[in-house]
């Protein structure tokens, strides 16, 4: 058994994921391309390029990641690419789509040999969250207005529209594309391709997968494009565990465990989100607060019932550590990174990376 703390990768649960999404591409004629921002542990990418499309990006690293390790269909996106990145990024893309006009304006000679996209941004989003709301107030993400964009649609010949946020309800989606439809309705009619982008949670348990695929279908036939969907979370969600294990206990009022992990360090963007993290079955009649081991105050996973007493030397398992967790990871505080280990289909175990004192080392200078 590998020393913890380790992200473990379960492959049958990611299975299960890439199935649905293999169904959806089927019954819906929708492209899938994992979206790199969410997951970029590529041990795993040969595996799930069998079942999607591609890959879309964030980034140069993550253009150039997509195309050496995923392969398949590669789409380029960024906020902002700047003139020392440019060329990189479209030599190892398919498709390039640009935030802005003024992006799309600035690169048209460098661009002109590749595929172009524009990104819209319809002004609504399902988001609850102001931080991870691409509608907000002020919002830099894509283009709105339909008469600008009308004056560049000789350059371009799809665009990607990302305004699903963690939406596990077909409807909302439904309105949300009924909104797109009508907003930008005259422009999608002159494109080849759309991408609806991220933030679709089609993989959850009782998602009506088959209306789902009669509606991207009716969309993609409406307006005679070829729709993609960039799934981030969706196609890896409730796929791996951080597993840990327990250094010390306290009382201080309440029952208190600190782990061999930081939440600041290794699943950082619940604590963004204010969210806790999962431990299953979260059932018995000793509650404790499992406590990160940085000198964050407020390096806590949450508070969860246990079967048991907890000692020191229990292994913990947090649930959903797949998405924005190993992408997000740090160094704070020096804390020792998690190992990443894949659980194969046929249950074996598999260190696939382990960091050391010298990559805490060469993270600095
Ligand atoms: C443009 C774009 N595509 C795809 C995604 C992936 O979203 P999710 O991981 O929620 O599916 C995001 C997330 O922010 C995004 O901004």
């Amino acid at each position: 058994m590998p020393a913890t703390p380790y992200y473990l990768i379960d492959k049958s649960k990611l299975k299960s994921n890439m199935e649905k999404i293999a169904y959806v591409r089927e019954h819906s004629g929708a492209k899938a391309l994992l979206a790199l921002k969410c997951f970029a542990t590529w041990s795993v990418f040969d595996f799930m390029s069998e079942y999607m499309d591609g890959t879309t990006s964030s980034s140069l690293y993550e253009v150039k990641l997509g195309r050496q390790k995923f392969g398949k269909e590669t789409h380029a996106y960024s906020v902002a690419y700047s003139d020392d990145e440019i060329g990189e990024v479209i030599e190892n893309a398919d498709k390039i789509i640009f935030n802005s006009i003024s992006q799309l304006t600035r690169f048209a000679d460098q661009a002109s040999g590749i595929v172009r996209g524009l990104r819209l941004n319809p002004q609504v989003s399902t988001s609850s969250f102001d931080l991870a709301d691409p509608a907000r107030p002020f919002s830099r993400l894509g283009e709105w207005d339909v008469a600008k964009v009308e004056a560049v649609m000789d350059r371009i010949s799809g665009f990607m529209i990302h305004n699903n946020c963690e939406n596990a309800d077909f409807d909302l989606f439904d309105q949300m594309l009924g909104n797109i439809e009508e907003k930008f309705g005259s422009l999608l009619a002159r494109v080849e391709w759309v991408s609806l982008g991220g933030g679709i949670h089609f993989t959850g348990e009782n998602y009506p997968l088959d209306k789902f695929c009669a509606r991207l279908k009716a969309f993609s036939e409406k307006f005679g494009v070829q729709v993609y969907l960039e799934p981030g979370e969706a196609s890896i969600t409730k796929s791996t565990t951080l597993e840990v294990t327990v250094l010390d206990t306290l009382f201080n009022g309440k029952n208190l465990a600190i782990v061999d992990s930081s939440i600041e360090a290794h699943m950082l963007d619940l604590l963004i989100y204010r969210e806790n993290a999962k431990v299953l079955p979260n059932t018995g009649d000793h509650p404790y607060m499992i406590c990160g081991k940085s000198c964050l105050a407020g390096d806590v996973f949450g508070e969860f019932d246990f079967e048991n007493e907890i000692k020191v030397g229990d292994r913990i398992s947090i649930q959903d550590a797949a998405g924005y967790t190993m992408v997000k990871k740090n160094w704070f505080n020096g804390v020792g990174m998690p190992s990443i280990v894949i659980r194969e289909l046929d249950g074996t175990e598999r260190v696939v990376r382990e960091f050391t004192f010298d990559d805490y080392v060469s993270s600095l200078s």
